[in-house]
């Protein structure tokens, strides 16, 4: 995989002559383009369709570490992998080192591959209970439960990665410190989302600080945060240095996104958008694999989000796009929903014959 050059969008032939290849651990990547684990998104389904589409590397949603909760639907659900490509990796979120190496013990049973610790996610359902990114503002407990959590994963030799943001808040960005710390501790890859827990999702996400890790530790560097097109991938991998971006609010309906930023490393070049009839067939086998997953009930529900991602990034005029979602928004069987989209994409296709060919630009939100 190549970088290509800012100034002329041609990959450099230094870097053409060293394909990058990415392990964790034992596992060899198929690329370095990583899909976010992103809460009540980036289920089993979701993820299968990314790596289909160009994504090398998938994490699941947070998983807790609570035991009490670990027999509930949700947690069941998002402990079940199967059919996903490897390496198969679990996100735990939690606060106390054993309950966190119980948990990380519970998922290698289960089936995961590699073990990554959550400590970037800033919901307060999550913060308030001293987890997630909180957990950076107290280092002797962050470090504390890596070191847990890297010995229960040592004994089924099993990687473990860490997500995090680059600190609390502006004046305390520790990710460095926490980074060579966890490094010394045995991680084998960290992630950084390039904003502060303070933030939240607000302003730009600063890539700097992600640099100067990648300085200063030997293992894997991960970029995230707003990295929304190819060019922009290619930027801040250059920026970085870093060994691989993940992508995820981009990805939200648009999953083929991983496909287009490995053609622009690639080539130095923009795919053409996808067509009318690629999205449609896409989409279906996407709602397939999630009844399945969810049943019917739950799944033509929890669909929607997925349906109105899909059809905002079509260039749709707004009336159609309010219009379908109008029409999905009262449907409760799967028969329905998925003759809904079929039928929708259909009349999009005959109607609006310039989006059926796909568009010059691969840039689908600026044409939204
Ligand atoms: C809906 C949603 C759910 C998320 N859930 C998680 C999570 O479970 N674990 C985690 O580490 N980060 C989570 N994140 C953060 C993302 O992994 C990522 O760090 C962040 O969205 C920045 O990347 P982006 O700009 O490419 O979206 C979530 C983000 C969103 C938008």
């Amino acid at each position: 995989m190549r970088i290509p050059d800012a100034a002329t969008g041609r990959a450099s032939a230094k870097a053409a002559d060293s394909p990058i290849t990415m392990h964790i651990g034992p596992y060899r990547l198929q690329n370095n383009l990583f899909v976010a684990p992103m809460a009540g998104v980036t289920d089993r389904p979701f993820r299968k369709l990314c790596k289909r589409l160009g994504a090398g590397y998938a994490v699941s949603e947070m998983v807790t570490s609570r035991p009490d909760l670990q027999d509930s639907l949700k947690t069941s659900r998002r402990a079940d992998h199967s059919g996903e490509p490897g390496p198969i990796a679990v996100q735990i979120a939690g606060t106390d080192a054993q309950m966190m190496a119980d948990a990380a013990r519970y998922n290698i049973d289960r089936g995961a591959q590699i073990i990554d610790i959550n400590m970037g996610c800033p919901a307060k359902k999550v913060c308030n209970k001293w987890a997630g990114s909180a957990l950076m503002q107290d280092e002797q407990l962050a470090i504390g439960i890596v070191e847990a959590v890297v010995a229960a994963c040592a004994l089924h030799g099993v990687p473990v990665t860490l997500k995090m943001r680059t600190g609390w808040c502006a004046d305390v960005r520790n990710a460095p410190a926490i980074a060579q710390a966890a490094e010394q501790a045995g991680v084998q890859m960290l992630t950084v989302h390039g904003r502060t827990r303070e933030q939240g999702y607000s302003g730009q996400a600063e890539h700097d600080t992600v640099a100067l890790i990648k300085s200063r530790v030997a293992i894997p560097v991960v970029a995230n945060g707003d990295i929304d097109s190819p060019q922009r991938a290619a930027a801040v991998l250059r920026q970085t240095g870093a060994d691989a971006v993940m992508i995820g609010r981009a990805a939200q309906g648009r999953p083929w996104i991983f496909r287009e930023v490995a053609h622009h490393l690639a080539t130095g070049r923009l795919l053409p958008a996808p067509s009318l009839a690629e999205v449609r067939q896409w989409l279906i086998d996407h709602l397939h694999d999630h009844y399945d997953l969810y049943g019917e009930h739950t799944g033509v529900r929890s669909a929607r989000k997925h349906l109105g991602w899909y059809v905002h990034g079509l260039g749709l005029p707004p009336s159609e796009v309010a219009r379908f979602r109008a029409r999905i928004n009262v449907l409760t069987r799967c028969e329905e929903q998925l003759s809904a989209v079929a039928d929708s994409f259909d009349a999009w296709s005959a109607s609006l014959p310039a989006l059926s060919e796909g568009r010059e630009t691969s840039d689908w939100k600026l044409a939204a």
